[in-house]
């Protein structure tokens, strides 16, 4: 069986791995030493865009247009880019085995990569309702969405039940992201999760019911505190109807589920460290194994700022991740320097005209302020995180660059604050002087 050997290899072809393969060539990299190992059949993209602009009805984002690293204002790299630095993309390729031992990963057609350093870049997967035991769930109609592929699935059954029912299922990123494009698409779109409010794992109860708000003036419905326990479908397996545990039945034609992430950790189990469902890494994204790296998604990683491991799902640390590995790899072979990771939680979302960001750690006690009416024409609020008599989280809908710059600041800087009732009445101001 074939077999190559790559002094870098890189596993998975997303967001970090993209990243990751401009800071190999940022520092010098031979042609021929590395190469990016991904089951996608397109080059690295900015994940992103597939619940955003990739679904918009009108000037839709298309790939080449968001090849990695456009999302963070960077430089677009093609598949030509790859090319030119020497750089190996093998795509549409799975890895099902990887022997850590022998510095061996085997694909699904059995061809054999050896490394000298591995970077384990293989992000997260879906979790299904069948993994629950879900009656129907393998309908045809019901969508996830984590790969291209899915993307383009979801836009053909978008376009095919225009004017029809969509159930969207999860109150989460995907939940809040795909009602809103969906809703854009001319679907009649409901929404069901089993919290008390959306995306609960972030949102306060205030800042939920500005968007729940928001979401039901666009003629959004929301069913909460309730899951979807079944599936109808009609004679050719299409899905009709979505049956939820609390007895009522939603019809739909088209379901969307966004119900979490799971790491892709299986290739490695029992090999390397493991912690908090994550590959258990050091502050230069160092595995317990030698010469194994993990990042992005499947990093579960020494967050300096909170002395705490953490592994993060978010598009920022798979950037930032990639770029650290890479700078300690070549850092151990005497090119330029590393300092510990120190990273700040970044997460954002859009939909609709809204926009937020969040930086810090949302713990501890919350204040809410600014305009958190939905109907108003231009809303514009914030929630604040106290803990211990700090500011160590801060939220912020509709905020300029500078303003983003300065809630970043505060969640970096975690400010003392005498009184929760100034601070709410302070607002973003607050953010602002420091
Ligand atoms: P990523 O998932 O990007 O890449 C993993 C790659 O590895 C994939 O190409 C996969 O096919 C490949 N792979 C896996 N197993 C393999 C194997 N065995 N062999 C070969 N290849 C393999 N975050 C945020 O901060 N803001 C946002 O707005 C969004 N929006 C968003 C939308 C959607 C639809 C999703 C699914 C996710 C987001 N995210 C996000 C999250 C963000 O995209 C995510 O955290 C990063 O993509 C993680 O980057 P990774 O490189 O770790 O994994
Ligand atoms: P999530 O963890 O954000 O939300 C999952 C939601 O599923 C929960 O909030 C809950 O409402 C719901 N849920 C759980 N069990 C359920 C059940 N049995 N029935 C119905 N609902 C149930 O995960 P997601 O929205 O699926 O996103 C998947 C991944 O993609 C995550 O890693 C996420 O960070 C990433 N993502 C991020 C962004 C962003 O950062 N803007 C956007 C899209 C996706």
């Amino acid at each position: 069986m074939a077999e190559k050997h790559f002094k870098y290899v890189i596993v998975g072809g997303g967001v970090a791995a993209g990243y990751a393969a401009r800071e190999f060539a940022r520092l010098g990299v031979n042609p021929g030493e590395l190469a990016i190992i991904s089951k996608e059949a397109v080059a690295p993209y900015e994940r992103p865009a597939l619940s955003k602009a990739y679904l918009f009805p009108q000037g839709s984002a298309r790939l080449p247009g968001f090849h990695v690293c456009v999302g963070s204002g960077g430089e677009r790299l093609l598949p030509e880019w790859y090319t030119e630095k020497g750089i190996e993309l093998i795509l549409s390729t799975e890895i099902v085995k990887a022997d850590l031992a022998s510095k061996a990963l085997v694909s699904s057609s059995g061809e054999i990569f050896k490394y000298d350093t591995l970077i384990i870049a293989t992000g997260s997967t879906v979790i299904k309702l069948s993994d629950f035991g879900v009656k129907g769930a393998d309908a045809k109609g019901i969508f996830y969405l984590r790969e291209i592929d899915d993307a383009d699935q979801l836009v053909e059954a978008i376009q095919a039940k225009k004017g029809g029912k969509a159930v969207i299922v999860g109150g989460g990123y995907i939940g809040l992201e795909l009602g809103a494009t969906l809703q854009i698409n001319d679907l009649d779109v409901t929404m069901v999760y089993p919290e008390p409010w959306c995306m609960p794992r972030l949102f306060t109860s205030g800042i939920a019911a500005f968007y729940e708000g928001y979401y039901a003036n666009k003629g959004i419905k929301i069913v909460k505190g309730t899951v979807a326990v079944g599936f109808d479908s009609d004679s050719n397996g299409e899905v009709t109807a979505v049956n939820l545990k609390d007895g009522r039945t939603l019809e739909a034609d088209v379901v969307v589920v966004g119900v979490g992430g799971r790491p892709l950790t299986t290739l490695f189990k029992g090999q390397v460290d493991e912690e908090k469902g994550g590959i258990k890494t050091d502050a230069f994204f160092k595995t317990s194994v030698p010469d194994v790296y993990a990042v992005g998604d499947v990093a579960t990683f020494p967050l300096k700022l909170y002395s705490e491991l953490r592994r993060v799902e978010h598009v920022d640390h798979a950037r930032k991740s990639a770029e650290q590995a890479v700078k300690a790899i070549k850092a151990s072979e005497g090119v330029g320097s590393v300092e510990e990771y120190d990273y700040l939680p970044y997460f954002y979302s859009r939909a609709f005209n809204l926009s937020w960001q969040f930086y810090g750690d949302n713990v501890g006690e919350t204040v809410l302020f600014g305009d958190t009416d939905p109907a108003s024409a231009k809303p514009k609020f914030g929630s604040y995180w106290i803990k211990d008599g700090r500011v160590v989280g801060a939220f912020l809908e509709a905020g300029t660059p500078e303003e983003n710059q300065a809630i970043a600041r505060v969640a970096r800087l975690q400010p003392p604050v005498d009184s929760l009732d100034q601070l709410a009445a302070d607002g973003l101001a607050f953010a602002s002087k420091i």
